[in-house]
């Protein structure tokens, strides 16, 4: 499988000569999505973007962002992070040979990604403090030090990430009348506009938030965000003006969803569409069953990290085990219940 940058060079900023780090990422499944159709009244279907190689979309921007940090001499890379983008930076790090460093709230980031954050050798440091003061404390460690910030502020995690909108346009036999989408930082709804608007299309662009950190739903910064969805738990995105833009451009709408919706969005997917994605990925779904699409006859809902990732949340949701003594009559009664 060919990474992204390859796949759709002519659209991105890499000359052919020039330094790709890569894992494979991108050509993500979107998959038709039957029960949720059903609810919606209208075609839904799913971009599994927990399918990218570190599972999550992060993926499509590190590829850029690395790529482009190696082409300008970088020898690091840091973050700040609420779990994915230490994962994929670390990932691509280590593929790369330079160093990383990833700064996330101590104690709020799901298990999964700690746990591929350390195993590619990138320094994590928690912080006692929230995703958004992390992001203020590293742009001045890389506005101050030869180390290249991976966030998406930084441009070429925008365009890695725009390519999604090109394969759901590919996939996809009409225009997609409306796009769902958790907004955290609100860089993908960004990048996701962007490659839309790049290809002329214009569905409505409908983001969610958790309604404990839903600071553009507000009008104003969160301070103390809180939600079960961890990904997204950002009181002030980089990215406010953009995602604004997007909303208005596109004639979507930024609403929030609560929790109880988010994680009862998170099991029916897991259990009607065989589908585990992690909790802040089923706020999209949440929009769309609690607020609708309005007219729409054609919906994507983009689903941006992998169950698996958070292990801790899917236990305290789903069903016990049944535990079962060693003979087959207890079996027989285990299984036929
Ligand atoms: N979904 C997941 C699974 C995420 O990890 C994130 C962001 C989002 C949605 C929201 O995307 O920030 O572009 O609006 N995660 C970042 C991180 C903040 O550090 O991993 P966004």
């Amino acid at each position: 499988m060919t990474g992204l940058i390859e796949r759709y060079r002519d659209r991105l900023p890499f000359a052919a000569e020039d330094p790709v780090v890569t894992l494979g990422e991108g050509s993500t499944p979107l998959v038709h999505a039957p029960a949720l159709s059903q609810r919606a009244g209208a075609e839904v279907w799913c971009k599994l973007e927990g399918l990218n190689p570190t599972g999550s979309f992060k993926d499509r921007g590190m590829t850029c962002a690395v790529s482009a940090a190696v082409r300008e001499g970088a020898r690091a890379i840091v973050c700040a992070s609420t779990g994915n983008t230490a994962a994929s930076a670390a990932a691509y790090a280590a593929r790369a040979g330079i160093r990383c460093a990833v700064i996330v709230p101590d104690g709020k980031i799901a298990t999964g990604k700690l746990a591929q954050a350390l195993m590619h050798g990138a320094r994590v440091i928690a912080l006692r403090g929230n995703f958004d003061l992390a992001l203020a404390l590293v742009r001045e460690l890389a506005a101050s030090h030869p180390i290249a910030l991976v966030n998406s502020v930084n441009e070429f995690r925008i365009e890695g990430q725009k390519t999604s909108s090109f394969e759901i346009a590919e996939a996809l036999d009409a225009e997609l009348d409306a796009l769902c989408i958790p907004v955290g930082n609100a860089g993908n709804i960004t990048a996701y506009w962007r490659g839309f608007d790049e290809l002329g299309q214009r569905p409505r662009m409908l983001g969610f938030q958790a309604a404990g950190a839903a600071p553009l739903v507000l009008g104003a910064p969160v301070q103390a965000p809180e939600t079960v969805a961890s990904a997204i738990r950002i009181g002030n995105p980089a990215r406010w003006e953009d995602a604004m833009n997007a909303m208005t451009a596109s004639g979507g709408e930024i609403r929030a969803v609560t929790d109880e919706q988010i994680l009862a969005a998170y099991r029916l997917l897991a259990s009607t569409e065989g589908i585990f994605c992690e909790p802040a990925s089923a706020a999209s779904v949440a929009g769309l069953l609690v607020h609708g699409a309005g007219d729409a006859q054609r919906v994507a809902c983009v689903l941006t990290g992998h169950g698996l990732k958070d292990p801790q949340t899917a236990l305290g949701e789903a069903g016990a085990v049944v535990s079962c003594e060693p003979d087959r009559a207890a079996v027989e009664r285990a299984v036929l219940g």
